[in-house]
C-alpha cells in the first residue's frame, strides 16, 4: 500500500516536472467535466418536480442548467482532448530524454552486460510512447471517475447517510479483484515474460536490413516466423487464461454491489419521494453506477501503468558502480603500467590473467595474439570502461581509479574494433570525436586516407551517410577510414587501434601503416593487429594468448626466441610464399 503511494507520488511528481502548465490545465479541465453529470441528474430531478407542480419559473431555471450543463460537456470535452495530446508528447519525450541521461551517466560497460538491467532499458524505451500516455489517461480517468461519483454521492446522502458507505462497500470487492488481476496480467504477460522477448527478437531479426541479405539467402524467414508463433502461443494460452479469470471473478464480485444497488432503490423509494425524487434517484443510481464502473477498471489499468513508473524509478535509483576520481594529470604522453591485472566479465569467464606490462610514453606498441587472447578486454580496461578485478593499472604513477575519468578519456583516442557508423554528415561524423573543437577535418581525413572518398561523395564532406535517413551507404572499408579520421581528429596523448585496418584493401592499409610511426609521433601508441608486418615496426610487441601475457619485445628479438610470435610469424609468411 505504502510503495502504491510512493509510485503515485513518484508518477504525479514526474507528470508535473515534465510539463506542469499541462499537467494543471488537464487535471482542471478533469474537474470542471466531473461537475457536469451531477448537475445534470439535480436539474432532471428538479425539472420533474417543476412540471408536476406547474411552476413555470422553475423550469425556465432548471432547463437553463440542464442544457448549459450539457453544452458544457461538449465543448470541455475536445479543450481536455488537445490538453492530453500535448502532454501525452511531452511525457514520452521526458522519459526518453531520462533515459538516455540517466545511461550517459553509467561512465563503464557493466550495464550493458547486465541482461536483466539492460532488459528493463529496452523495456522502459519500447514503451515510452505509450506506458507514461496510458498512466496519464488512467490517472485521469481515475480522478474523472472519482470527482463525478463524489458530487452523486452528495445527492444521494441527502436521501440518507448510510447509501453511500453502502454503495461504495458493495462495490470495493469488485475494485480489489481487478487491481490484482491487472497485476497478474502484467507478471505473466506483459511484464518480463521470456516469451515476450524472444517474439520481439524474432520480429527483429526477420524485420533487419542488415540481417536481409542472410536470412535471404539461407532462407531462414520461416524459421523465425515459426520461431515467434511458438512463443506467441504459450504467451496468448497464458493471457487468456488470465483474462477467464478476469470475467468469472467479475461475475462473481457483481454479486454484491448488485444487492448494495438494488437495496439502496427499493429503500429509498419506499420512502415516498414524489415525481421529482423518482427521477432523481434513478438517474443518479444509474450514472453512480456507470462511474464506479469506470472507476474500478481505471484503477486496475492505472495499477498497470504504475508498474511501469516503478520501474522507471528503479532505473532512475540505480547508482553507476564505476564513479571517477578527482586527479587530473599533466598532458603528454603517459606512461601506462599494468600491475598484475586479472579481469573477469561480469558472467564470470576470465578474460586477463595476472599481466603485466608497461606501455612506454611516446612509443608504439602492439599488442598481438589469437581470437579471444584478451587483446580488446585489455584496450577496454585502459579507458577504465570496467575496472580489474585483481591487480591496478597506472596512468604515470597514478592508479586510473584516482583519475577524474572524462578528464582521461579526453586525452585517448580509440578506433574500436567495432567502431560505430553515424547517420550523420561525413563531416560530423569525423567531428564527433571532438565537438569543442573548431579546426578543419581535412588534415584527419588525408591521415586517414579518407580525402579521395570526401571528394567522391556527391556533396563532398557534407553528403549524409548511412541508410537510416536516406543517405548514401559505404562500403566497409570506407567506414573503417571514417572511424580512422575521427580517431585522427582527436587531439589525443593516447592512441589506441583495434584492428584499425581489419577491412582495408592492401594499399589502403601498407599507406596507413607507412605513415604510423609519424602520426604516433609524441603520443604513446597501442596498436592492436593480426596482420604481424603491420606491427613490425613497433617499439615492443606483446604477445597474448588465453589471457595472459606469453611473450614481448621487439620483433627481431622474439622471432629468434622462436616461441608464439614467431609461430604466429612462420604461419603468416608460408601463405605469402
Ligand atoms: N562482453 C563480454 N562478456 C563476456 N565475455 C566477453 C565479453 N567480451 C569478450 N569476452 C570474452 O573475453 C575473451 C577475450 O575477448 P577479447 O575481445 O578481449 O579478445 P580479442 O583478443 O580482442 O579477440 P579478437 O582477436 O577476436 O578481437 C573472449 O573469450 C571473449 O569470449
Ligand atoms: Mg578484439
Amino acid at each position: 500500500m505504502l510503495s502504491r503511494l510512493q509510485s503515485i507520488v513518484f508518477a504525479l511528481g514526474f507528470i508535473l516536472r515534465a510539463a506542469p502548465a499541462l499537467a494543471l490545465g488537464f487535471w482542471g479541465l478533469l474537474f470542471l467535466r466531473a461537475l457536469v453529470p451531477a448537475a445534470v441528474v439535480l436539474a432532471v430531478g428538479q425539472l420533474a418536480a417543476a412540471a408536476a407542480a406547474g411552476d413555470g419559473a422553475a423550469l425556465a431555471r432548471w432547463g437553463g442548467v440542464w442544457l448549459g450543463a450539457l453544452l458544457a460537456e461538449r465543448l470541455l470535452g475536445p479543450l481536455a482532448g488537445m490538453v492530453e495530446g500535448n502532454l501525452n508528447e511531452q511525457l514520452t519525450a521526458r522519459v526518453n530524454l531520462a533515459l538516455m541521461e540517466k545511461m550517459n551517466a553509467f561512465e563503464g560497460l557493466e550495464p550493458f552486460e547486465n541482461a536483466e538491467f539492460y532488459e528493463r532499458v529496452e523495456r522502459l524505451r519500447r514503451e515510452a510512447s505509450y506506458a507514461p500516455m496510458n498512466l496519464s489517461i488512467f490517472l485521469g480517468q481515475v480522478l474523472l471517475a472519482g470527482l463525478t461519483a463524489l458530487p452523486l454521492l452528495a445527492l444521494v446522502a441527502r436521501w440518507g447517510w448510510v447509501y453511500p458507505p453502502a454503495l461504495l462497500l458493495s462495490t470495493l470487492p469488485y475494485a480489489l479483484a481487478g487491481v490484482r488481476l491487472q497485476r497478474l496480467v502484467w507478471e505473466t504477460v506483459v511484464g518480463t515474460s521470456p516469451e515476450a522477448r524472444r517474439m520481439d527478437y524474432a520480429t527483429g531479426v526477420a524485420l533487419s536490413p542488415e540481417l536481409a541479405a542472410e536470412t535471404r539467402l539461407f532462407a531462414s524467414g520461416g524459421f523465425w516466423t515459426r520461431f515467434y508463433e511458438r512463443n506467441f502461443r504459450v504467451l496468448h494460452a497464458r493471457g487468456r487464461a488470465v483474462r477467464r479469470r478476469e470475467v468469472a471473478v467479475s461475475g462473481v464480485y457483481f454479486l454484491p454491489s448488485a444487492l448494495g444497488l438494488g437495496w439502496t432503490f427499493w429503500s429509498v423509494l419506499k420512502g415516498g419521494v414524489g415525481v421529482g425524487g423518482v427521477v432523481e434517484v434513478t438517474a443518479a443510481l444509474q450514472r453512480l453506477q456507470a462511474e464506479l464502473v469506470l472507476l474500478v477498471d481505471a484503477l486496475g489499468m492505472l495499477e498497470r501503468s504504475l508498474y511501469y513508473m516503478d520501474e522507471l524509478r528503479a532505473f532512475l535509483k540505480t547508482k553507476p558502480r564505476i564513479a571517477g576520481g578527482r586527479l587530473r594529470l599533466e598532458p603528454g604522453p603517459p606512461e601506462m603500467v599494468f600491475e598484475d591485472v586479472s579481469f573477469s566479465y561480469p558472467d564470470g569467464r576470465a578474460a586477463l590473467e595476472r599481466v603485466s606490462l608497461r606501455l612506454e610514453p611516446g612509443v608504439l606498441s602492439a599488442l598481438v595474439g589469437e581470437n579471444g587472447a584478451g587483446k580488446t578486454t585489455l584496450v577496454k580496461l585502459l579507458l577504465r570502461y570496467y575496472d580489474p578485478s585483481e591487480g591496478r593499472i597506472l596512468v604515470d604513477g597514478v592508479d586510473l581509479r584516482e583519475l577524474d575519468l572524462a578528464a582521461w578519456r579526453r586525452r585517448v583516442s580509440v578506433v574500436f574494433q567495432s567502431f560505430g557508423r553515424y547517420a550523420l554528415s561525413l563531416e560530423e561524423n569525423v567531428r564527433i570525436a571532438d565537438l569543442d573543437s573548431q579546426a578543419p577535418i581535412e588534415p584527419a581525413l588525408t591521415q586517414a586516407g579518407a580525402a579521395e572518398l570526401a571528394r567522391k561523395l556527391p556533396a563532398g564532406p557534407a553528403t549524409l551517410l548511412g541508410k537510416a535517413f536516406g543517405g548514401t551507404e559505404l562500403s566497409g572499408g570506407e567506414w573503417q577510414k571514417v572511424a580512422l579520421a575521427r580517431a585522427f581528429y582527436r587531439k589525443a596523448d593516447l592512441l589506441v587501434f583495434d584492428e584499425p585496418t581489419a577491412a582495408l584493401d592492401p594499399r589502403s592499409e601498407a599507406a596507413l601503416f607507412g605513415r604510423f610511426a609519424e602520426l604516433a609521433r609524441g603520443r604513446t601508441a597501442l596498436l592492436v593487429s593480426h596482420r604481424l608486418a603491420s606491427v613490425r615496426g613497433a617499439g615492443r610487441i606483446f604477445v597474448f594468448k588465453s589471457g595472459r601475457l606469453v611473450e614481448s619485445g621487439g620483433h627481431d628479438e622474439l622471432l629468434a626466441r622462436g616461441g608464439e610470435y614467431a609461430e604466429l610469424w612462420r604461419l603468416q609468411s608460408e601463405r605469402y610464399n
